[in-house]
Protein backbone atom coordinates (compact mmCIF):
# COMPACT_ATOMS: atom_id res chain seq x y z
CA UNK A 1 0.00 0.00 0.00
CA UNK A 2 1.46 3.61 -1.16
CA UNK A 3 2.30 5.91 2.19
CA UNK A 4 0.00 8.37 0.63
CA UNK A 5 -3.03 5.91 1.62
CA UNK A 6 -1.68 4.75 4.68
CA UNK A 7 -1.66 8.52 5.84
CA UNK A 8 -5.12 9.17 4.85
CA UNK A 9 -6.06 5.68 7.02
CA UNK A 10 -3.88 6.98 9.90
CA UNK A 11 -5.81 10.31 9.64
CA UNK A 12 -9.15 8.18 9.33
CA UNK A 13 -7.85 6.34 12.69
CA UNK A 14 -7.54 9.89 14.56
CA UNK A 15 -11.42 10.47 13.49
CA UNK A 16 -12.39 7.60 14.48
CA UNK A 17 -10.82 7.38 17.72
CA UNK A 18 -12.49 11.34 19.02
CA UNK A 19 -15.19 9.46 17.63
CA UNK A 20 -15.08 6.94 19.65
CA UNK A 21 -14.45 9.73 22.96
CA UNK A 22 -18.11 10.81 21.83
CA UNK A 23 -19.78 7.82 23.71
CA UNK A 24 -23.03 9.88 24.72
CA UNK A 25 -23.21 11.67 21.16
CA UNK A 26 -23.87 7.46 19.86
CA UNK A 27 -25.50 4.53 20.93
CA UNK A 28 -23.37 1.56 22.18
CA UNK A 29 -23.65 -0.31 19.40
CA UNK A 30 -22.16 2.84 17.36
CA UNK A 31 -19.89 3.25 19.92
CA UNK A 32 -18.32 -0.45 19.66
CA UNK A 33 -18.86 -1.02 15.71
CA UNK A 34 -16.10 2.42 15.53
CA UNK A 35 -13.67 1.14 18.19
CA UNK A 36 -13.68 -2.24 15.60
CA UNK A 37 -13.16 -0.41 12.91
CA UNK A 38 -10.35 2.06 14.45
CA UNK A 39 -8.15 -1.12 15.88
CA UNK A 40 -8.67 -3.20 12.93
CA UNK A 41 -7.05 0.09 11.12
CA UNK A 42 -4.48 -0.22 14.35
CA UNK A 43 -3.68 -3.79 13.32
CA UNK A 44 -2.77 -3.07 9.84
CA UNK A 45 -0.87 0.05 10.73
CA UNK A 46 1.11 -2.08 13.09
CA UNK A 47 1.58 -4.47 9.80
CA UNK A 48 3.32 -1.28 7.34
CA UNK A 49 5.45 -0.69 9.95
CA UNK A 50 6.54 -4.25 11.55
CA UNK A 51 9.89 -3.73 10.42
CA UNK A 52 10.77 -0.89 12.72
CA UNK A 53 10.04 -3.56 15.89
CA UNK A 54 12.84 -5.66 13.90
CA UNK A 55 15.65 -2.31 14.36
CA UNK A 56 14.25 -1.76 17.99
CA UNK A 57 17.42 -3.42 19.81
CA UNK A 58 20.11 -2.19 16.67
CA UNK A 59 21.50 0.75 16.82
CA UNK A 60 22.59 4.08 19.26
CA UNK A 61 19.41 5.86 20.59
CA UNK A 62 19.76 9.56 20.15
CA UNK A 63 17.24 11.66 22.71
CA UNK A 64 14.90 11.80 19.44
CA UNK A 65 15.22 8.04 18.94
CA UNK A 66 14.47 7.48 22.45
CA UNK A 67 11.52 9.34 22.78
CA UNK A 68 10.15 7.36 19.33
CA UNK A 69 10.51 4.30 20.88
CA UNK A 70 8.72 5.40 24.41
CA UNK A 71 5.82 6.92 22.75
CA UNK A 72 5.41 3.65 20.77
CA UNK A 73 5.67 1.33 23.29
CA UNK A 74 2.99 3.78 25.36
CA UNK A 75 0.90 3.46 22.49
CA UNK A 76 1.20 -0.46 22.32
CA UNK A 77 0.37 -0.50 25.76
CA UNK A 78 -2.54 2.05 26.01
CA UNK A 79 -4.08 0.73 23.05
CA UNK A 80 -3.86 -3.07 23.97
CA UNK A 81 -5.33 -2.03 27.43
CA UNK A 82 -8.37 0.08 25.24
CA UNK A 83 -8.59 -3.27 23.12
CA UNK A 84 -8.77 -5.98 26.29
CA UNK A 85 -11.34 -3.75 28.22
CA UNK A 86 -13.43 -3.00 25.01
CA UNK A 87 -13.65 -7.00 24.68
CA UNK A 88 -14.43 -7.39 28.61
CA UNK A 89 -17.03 -4.64 28.81
CA UNK A 90 -19.04 -5.21 25.23
CA UNK A 91 -22.63 -5.13 25.01
CA UNK A 92 -23.00 -5.77 21.30
CA UNK A 93 -20.22 -6.55 18.93
CA UNK A 94 -18.56 -9.02 21.45
CA UNK A 95 -20.94 -9.76 23.46
CA UNK A 96 -20.39 -13.29 24.15
CA UNK A 97 -17.19 -12.71 25.42
CA UNK A 98 -17.93 -10.16 28.17
CA UNK A 99 -17.51 -10.16 31.66
CA UNK A 100 -21.07 -8.95 33.78
CA UNK A 101 -21.03 -5.97 35.68
CA UNK A 102 -17.27 -5.26 35.12
CA UNK A 103 -17.78 -1.39 36.65
CA UNK A 104 -13.85 -1.40 37.49
CA UNK A 105 -13.01 -2.83 33.49
CA UNK A 106 -15.30 -0.36 32.39
CA UNK A 107 -13.42 2.37 34.49
CA UNK A 108 -10.15 0.79 33.57
CA UNK A 109 -11.21 1.44 29.70
CA UNK A 110 -12.39 5.26 29.86
CA UNK A 111 -8.83 6.04 31.57
CA UNK A 112 -6.94 4.36 29.42
CA UNK A 113 -8.49 6.20 26.43
CA UNK A 114 -7.06 9.92 27.66
CA UNK A 115 -3.97 8.43 27.93
CA UNK A 116 -3.76 6.78 24.82
CA UNK A 117 -5.24 9.77 23.17
CA UNK A 118 -1.89 12.29 24.61
CA UNK A 119 0.45 8.63 23.59
CA UNK A 120 -1.86 9.20 19.89
CA UNK A 121 -1.00 12.96 19.56
CA UNK A 122 2.46 12.71 20.82
CA UNK A 123 3.05 9.70 18.24
CA UNK A 124 1.84 11.87 15.61
CA UNK A 125 3.93 15.06 16.38
CA UNK A 126 7.15 12.24 16.42
CA UNK A 127 6.11 11.32 12.67
CA UNK A 128 4.88 14.88 11.44
CA UNK A 129 8.08 15.82 9.28
CA UNK A 130 7.39 12.77 7.44
CA UNK A 131 3.57 13.26 7.05
CA UNK A 132 4.28 16.55 6.30
CA UNK A 133 6.98 15.22 3.54
CA UNK A 134 4.43 13.07 2.08
CA UNK A 135 1.67 15.71 1.74
CA UNK A 136 4.04 18.02 0.03
CA UNK A 137 4.76 15.27 -2.84
CA UNK A 138 0.92 14.67 -3.26
CA UNK A 139 0.03 18.23 -3.30
CA UNK A 140 2.91 18.35 -5.98
CA UNK A 141 4.76 21.16 -3.84
CA UNK A 142 8.83 21.97 -4.63
CA UNK A 143 11.38 24.39 -3.20
CA UNK A 144 10.22 26.49 0.34
CA UNK A 145 7.42 29.60 0.52
CA UNK A 146 7.29 32.11 3.21
CA UNK A 147 3.97 33.02 2.78
CA UNK A 148 2.92 29.05 2.90
CA UNK A 149 5.34 28.68 6.22
CA UNK A 150 3.93 31.56 7.75
CA UNK A 151 0.42 30.42 7.08
CA UNK A 152 0.84 26.82 8.22
CA UNK A 153 2.70 28.85 11.41
CA UNK A 154 -0.09 31.01 12.27
CA UNK A 155 -2.39 28.16 11.59
CA UNK A 156 -0.65 26.54 14.41
CA UNK A 157 -0.46 28.58 17.06
CA UNK A 158 -4.26 28.99 16.64
CA UNK A 159 -4.45 25.08 17.00
CA UNK A 160 -2.37 25.64 20.20
CA UNK A 161 -4.20 28.37 21.81
CA UNK A 162 -7.15 26.37 21.02
CA UNK A 163 -5.75 23.10 22.67
CA UNK A 164 -4.82 24.68 25.95
CA UNK A 165 -8.40 26.07 26.32
CA UNK A 166 -10.09 22.53 25.38
CA UNK A 167 -7.58 21.05 27.87
CA UNK A 168 -9.05 23.03 30.49
CA UNK A 169 -12.22 23.10 29.10
CA UNK A 170 -12.43 18.93 28.82
CA UNK A 171 -10.81 18.86 32.26
CA UNK A 172 -7.93 16.55 30.82
CA UNK A 173 -5.91 16.44 33.78
CA UNK A 174 -8.69 15.83 35.85
CA UNK A 175 -9.16 13.13 33.49
CA UNK A 176 -5.91 11.58 33.21
CA UNK A 177 -5.43 11.36 36.91
CA UNK A 178 -8.47 8.98 37.02
CA UNK A 179 -10.44 11.38 39.43
CA UNK A 180 -13.19 12.00 37.04
CA UNK A 181 -13.85 9.44 33.62
CA UNK A 182 -16.71 10.16 32.42
CA UNK A 183 -17.12 12.86 29.10
CA UNK A 184 -20.79 15.11 30.59
CA UNK A 185 -20.64 17.07 27.45
CA UNK A 186 -23.49 18.48 25.89
CA UNK A 187 -24.09 16.75 22.36
CA UNK A 188 -27.32 18.99 22.34
CA UNK A 189 -25.60 22.17 22.83
CA UNK A 190 -22.62 21.32 20.20
CA UNK A 191 -21.56 18.78 18.66
CA UNK A 192 -18.45 20.49 16.33
CA UNK A 193 -17.55 21.86 20.07
CA UNK A 194 -16.32 18.49 21.04
CA UNK A 195 -14.90 17.33 17.66
CA UNK A 196 -12.92 20.83 17.48
CA UNK A 197 -11.95 20.54 21.22
CA UNK A 198 -10.25 16.92 20.94
CA UNK A 199 -8.54 17.79 17.57
CA UNK A 200 -7.06 20.78 18.99
CA UNK A 201 -5.81 19.09 21.95
CA UNK A 202 -4.35 16.33 19.60
CA UNK A 203 -2.90 19.36 17.46
CA UNK A 204 -1.17 21.26 20.54
CA UNK A 205 0.82 17.67 21.87
CA UNK A 206 1.64 16.98 18.56
CA UNK A 207 3.04 20.83 17.78
CA UNK A 208 4.37 20.59 21.02
CA UNK A 209 6.68 17.48 20.16
CA UNK A 210 7.48 18.35 16.59
CA UNK A 211 8.87 21.58 17.33
CA UNK A 212 10.42 19.92 20.62
CA UNK A 213 12.28 17.10 18.32
CA UNK A 214 13.68 20.19 15.56
CA UNK A 215 14.51 21.75 18.56
CA UNK A 216 16.98 18.97 19.50
CA UNK A 217 17.56 17.76 16.16
CA UNK A 218 19.15 21.58 15.60
CA UNK A 219 21.13 21.56 18.27
CA UNK A 220 22.60 18.37 17.60
CA UNK A 221 23.69 19.41 13.97
CA UNK A 222 25.26 22.72 15.59
CA UNK A 223 27.39 20.19 18.25
CA UNK A 224 28.37 18.38 14.94
C1 LIG B 1 -4.59 6.67 15.65
C2 LIG B 1 -3.48 6.09 15.97
C3 LIG B 1 -2.18 6.27 15.22
C4 LIG B 1 -1.78 7.25 14.35
C5 LIG B 1 -2.57 8.45 13.87
C6 LIG B 1 -0.44 6.92 13.93
C7 LIG B 1 0.32 7.67 13.05
C8 LIG B 1 1.51 7.26 12.50
C9 LIG B 1 2.18 7.87 11.37
C10 LIG B 1 1.66 9.10 10.61
C11 LIG B 1 3.28 7.14 11.09
C12 LIG B 1 4.23 7.32 9.90
C13 LIG B 1 3.50 6.91 8.61
C14 LIG B 1 2.99 5.50 8.60
O1 LIG B 1 3.81 4.56 8.69
O2 LIG B 1 1.76 5.32 8.54
C15 LIG B 1 3.38 6.09 12.09
C16 LIG B 1 4.40 5.18 12.20
C17 LIG B 1 4.48 4.20 13.16
N1 LIG B 1 3.50 3.88 14.08
FE1 LIG B 1 1.75 4.83 14.35
N2 LIG B 1 -0.04 5.78 14.56
C18 LIG B 1 -1.08 5.34 15.35
C19 LIG B 1 -1.09 4.24 16.17
C20 LIG B 1 -0.01 3.43 16.41
C21 LIG B 1 0.04 2.38 17.41
C22 LIG B 1 -1.11 1.99 18.34
C23 LIG B 1 1.29 1.84 17.35
C24 LIG B 1 1.90 0.74 18.18
C25 LIG B 1 1.26 -0.09 18.91
C26 LIG B 1 2.00 2.52 16.30
C27 LIG B 1 3.27 2.22 15.89
C28 LIG B 1 3.94 2.82 14.85
C29 LIG B 1 5.27 2.44 14.41
C30 LIG B 1 6.13 1.30 14.98
C31 LIG B 1 5.61 3.31 13.36
C32 LIG B 1 6.94 3.39 12.61
C33 LIG B 1 7.80 4.38 13.45
C34 LIG B 1 9.07 4.85 12.81
O3 LIG B 1 9.32 4.56 11.63
O4 LIG B 1 9.84 5.56 13.53
N3 LIG B 1 1.19 3.50 15.76
N4 LIG B 1 2.29 6.17 12.93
Amino acid sequence: MTIRIRILLDFLAVGLFVAGLAYWWQDNLTHEVIGTIFFALLIAHNVFNRRWYGTVKKGRYDPPRTLNTIVIAGMAISMLILLGTSILISQDVFAALALDGAFAVRAAHMFVAYWALVFLAVHLGTRWQMVMNVTRQALGIKGTSPLRTWTLRAATAIVAVKGVLATLEMGLGTKLRFEYALDMWDFNESTLGFFANYLSIIGLYAALTCYGLTFLRERKRRKA
